[in-house]
């Protein structure tokens, strides 16, 4: 099977629970996007955000990453604080929002029932990751949302979990990038207080004093 680019097709049938449950809600919601979700923002962007997979009635739906649920509203706001948007955030991907020098993709393409990839399917998406970095030249940071998706990113790498084990705030060199890491902004983490939005903000500053220097 020849490397797949960053983009599967909308009919990506490497994942068989996936591409069943994408069906089930072709057939429920046709109006939906329901299909592998493109990385959104510019290819040549010095940083990649890594999310875990799309949410139900978010990104699958609108097809943008954290569009149209509760985690997109803490991440566009605070990309927005650091200078990575332009445009506003009106939960739409037709809202005109354009990201500035950083991208958004997902660990996992599809939509996983509740929210929950298999180990399996995040391997096989994994190339989706790899040929993601490989088409982005001027990467310098990663910042993985959560720890499968920081996880995924080492993976991706050939890197080594022992070395760079998932911290909120956390930062370590991963091959030719630096790899940033926070909890996801997942609507559970906010709500249970395990990330605030200050904790949250701060991983940005960090990126964005990194870039300023580097
Ligand atoms: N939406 C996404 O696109 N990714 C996530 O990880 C969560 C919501």
């Amino acid at each position: 099977m020849p490397a797949p680019s960053g983009k599967p097709g909308r009919d990506c049938p490497r994942c068989p629970r996936l591409a069943a449950f994408r069906r089930d809600w072709r057939k429920k919601e046709p109006e939906w996007f329901n299909a592998p979700v493109p990385s959104f923002g510019p290819v040549d962007a010095r940083v990649l955000i890594v999310g875990l997979a799309p949410g139900l009635q978010g990104a699958n739906r609108t097809g943008r990453p954290f569009t149209g649920d509760y985690a997109g509203v803490l991440l566009y706001e605070t990309l927005g604080k650091y200078g990575f948007t332009k445009g506003e955030y009106k939960a739409h991907p037709d809202d005109g929002l354009e990201l500035v020098d950083c991208r958004i993709t997902n660990a996992v393409r599809c939509v996983p029932p509740e929210n929950k990839p298999l180990p399996v399917e995040i391997n096989t998406c994994r190339d989706y990751l790899k040929a993601t970095v490989a088409e982005m030249k001027n990467l310098r940071a990663i910042v993985a949302l959560g720890q499968i998706a920081h996880n995924s990113v080492l993976s991706a790498f050939a890197a080594k979990k022992s070395a760079s084990p998932f911290k909120h705030g956390g930062r370590s060199p991963v091959g030719h990038v630096t790899l940033f890491s926070s909890y996801h902004c997942s609507r559970y983490n906010t709500n249970t207080g395990v990330l605030t939005p200050e904790m949250f903000r701060a991983v940005f500053k960090e990126v964005r004093r990194f870039l300023n220097v580097a």
